[in-house]
C-alpha cells in the first residue's frame, strides 16, 4: 500500500491536486513537479514521454499505486504509451490516469452551442487529444483550439497580472474566439492556466463559459476509485501530504503556495534524466 501519486511538470498540478484534497482529503498523497526541466509543453513527444516515464517511476519508487497526471500535455503525449507499454510489464498493480479523459467526457454538459473552445499548450494541441476524445464522446462538438506557448512560462515565473502577461492572455483568446463567433465555452486546458483565470476572464465575453479541470479530475478521481476497489485498497488513508520537486525545494516553496492556495514544505528529488 502507499500514497497516490501527483505529477506535474512543475507548479500547475498543485492546481488540481487542491481540488483532489478538498474532494478526498482521507488518502495519502505525494506531489511531484518536475520544476528543474518545466516547460513541457514546448517540448518533443519523445522527451515528454522520457520525462513523464522517469518521474512517475519515482512515486512508483514512493510506493504509489496510482498515479495521477496533473498535467495536459503529459497526459495527452505520454499516457497512452506508459498504460498500454509499461504498465503491464510491472510486477505490481500500478495505474496510471491523466486529466483529459475527466474533462472531455462531461464536456458536453457545459456546451449549448456546441462550439467548445480549448486554451492549451503547443504540445497538447499539436497532439489533437482534445478534438479526438470529445469526438468519442460527443461527435456533434466542434472543437476550436489555441496555443498558448507563453502562458507556462509566464505563470512559472510569477508574472500573473502585468502589462506584458495581459498582452498575450488577450491575444491568445482572441484567436481562439476569432476561430469561431459561436464557441460557448473555453477549456484551460493546461494545469497552470487557472492561475491566469482572472485576467482570461477579462477578455472573454461574459456569456462565454470559462471552465477549470481541477474540480473535474477530482470528481472523476473519486468516481474511479469507487469503481475500482483494487486500486482504493492499495491507497493508504491518513490524510497526508508530502510534496516533491526535481529542482531547489526552498525555490519551490516559496512559489508552490499560491497554487496550492496554502503554504507548503518540499524536498527535492534528485538523479533523474540531464
Ligand atoms: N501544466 C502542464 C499542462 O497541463 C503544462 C506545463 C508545461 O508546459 O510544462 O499541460
Amino acid at each position: 500500500m502507499g500514497p497516490i501519486g501527483i505529477f506535474d511538470s512543475g507548479y500547475g498540478g498543485l492546481t488540481v491536486f487542491r481540488e483532489i484534497m478538498r474532494k478526498l482529503p482521507q488518502y495519502d498523497y505525494v506531489y511531484l513537479g518536475d520544476n528543474a526541466r518545466v516547460p513541457y509543453g514546448t517540448r518533443s513527444f519523445d522527451t515528454v514521454y522520457a520525462y513523464t516515464k522517469e518521474c512517475v517511476e519515482k512515486l512508483f519508487a514512493m510506493d504509489c499505486h496510482l498515479v495521477v497526471l496533473a498535467c495536459n500535455t503529459a497526459s495527452a503525449k505520454a499516457l497512452r504509451t506508459i498504460q498500454q507499454r509499461d504498465l503491464p510489464k510491472q510486477a505490481e498493480l500500478r495505474k496510471v490516469l491523466g486529466v483529459i479523459r475527466p474533462t472531455t467526457e462531461v464536456i458536453g454538459h457545459y456546451t449549448e452551442t456546441r462550439h467548445v473552445g480549448i486554451l492549451a499548450t503547443p504540445g497538447t494541441v499539436k497532439s489533437m487529444s482534445y478534438p479526438i476524445e470529445i469526438r468519442k464522446f460527443y461527435p456533434d462538438i466542434s472543437v476550436f483550439q489555441q496555443a498558448c506557448p507563453l502562458w507556462v512560462p509566464l505563470v512559472e515565473n510569477g508574472e500573473l497580472d502585468t502589462p506584458g502577461t495581459a498582452y498575450f492572455v488577450e491575444r491568445e483568446v482572441n484567436r481562439l474566439l476569432q476561430q469561431s463567433p459561436r464557441i460557448d465555452t473555453v477549456v484551460l486546458a493546461c494545469t497552470h492556466y487557472p492561475l491566469l483565470y482572472p485576467l482570461i476572464r477579462q477578455f472573454l465575453p461574459e456569456h462565454i463559459g470559462l471552465l477549470s479541470q481541477g474540480e473535474l479530475v477530482a470528481a472523476s478521481l473519486a468516481d474511479y476509485l469507487e469503481r475500482h476497489p483494487e486500486v482504493q485498497k492499495l491507497c493508504t488513508t491518513g490524510g497526508s501530504t508530502r510534496f516533491y520537486t526535481t529542482d531547489n525545494a526552498a525555490g519551490f516553496e516559496e512559489r508552490a503556495g499560491i497554487f496550492y492556495g496554502q503554504p507548503i514544505q518540499a524536498g527535492e528529488v534528485t538523479a533523474l534524466l540531464t
